[in-house]
């Protein structure tokens, strides 16, 4: 009784859920005898689940913005984890999945996070996160985040979440001197992005996301 306990006590604390404690294999059949048939199929799935997936969180960030989205992310990811800058990964292989981070820089994807997505890619499971100075749902922000998608040649992609990052110095400088008053705008509406609410989003996309590789 006290082995159905532990397994409750795992799948309680975790979610969705990761690690049941060595030895819980080996007492399934002892606590079938007990439980009913629907939670023996939840222990069952996720104990596969758990003991299969391997994430990694790899990010680009200059400012520190994506970075922020990355943490959040990496936070509800369970265990085993490993989260990295871009510029340290090596290779995707060995990941069951991998979120992958990246700022607009000009429109788009710049030629590193090109090179990147086109070398690394290619038949990987992958869900991209992309941070913009750019209030989320402005229509030219569309053809920007598609860039990322289409540079992601091959992948699986499982899910794109992308929302605003505060702009920081002299591409501060530089959008203040901009024509359009709606660029200009977005010195104000991205200031202190993302905020909890963004990070909050990007921990349900995270949840969402890892959800679809559930058996
Ligand atoms: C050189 C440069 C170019 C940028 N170009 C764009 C752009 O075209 N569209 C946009 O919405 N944001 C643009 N941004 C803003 C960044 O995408 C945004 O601040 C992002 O959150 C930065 O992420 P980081 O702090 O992780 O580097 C640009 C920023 C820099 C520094």
């Amino acid at each position: 009784m006290s082995r159905i306990l532990e397994l409750k006590e795992c799948l309680a604390l975790h979610p969705y859920t990761r690690q049941l404690r060595p030895g819980a294999r080996a007492n399934l059949a002892e606590i079938t005898s007990v439980y009913t048939h629907q939670f023996i199929n939840i222990v069952k799935s996720e104990m596969y689940w758990g003991a299969y997936m391997k994430v990694l969180v790899a990010y680009m960030s200059r400012t520190g913005n994506t970075k922020k989205v990355a943490e959040a992310i990496y936070g509800v990811i369970p265990e085993p984890k490993e989260i990295k800058r871009v510029e340290d990964v090596t290779t995707l292989e060995g990941y069951d999945l991998t979120f992958l981070g990246f700022p607009i820089l000009r429109f788009g994807p710049d030629g590193k996070t090109k090179t990147f997505l086109e070398t690394h890619v290619k038949d990987k499971t992958i869900a991209l996160f992309v941070t913009h100075m750019a209030p989320e749902g402005v229509p030219e922000l569309q053809e920007w985040l598609q860039k990322f998608r289409d540079a992601a040649v091959g992948a699986n992609i499982l899910g794109f979440f992308d929302c605003q990052g505060e702009i920081h110095g002299l591409m501060k400088t530089i959008v203040r001197l901009n024509r359009d008053p709606h660029v200009r705008e977005s010195i104000q509406t991205s200031q202190g992005k993302p905020d909890t609410v963004r990070l909050e989003r990007a921990r349900t996309f995270a949840n969402e996301t890892m959800n679809k590789l559930k058996p």
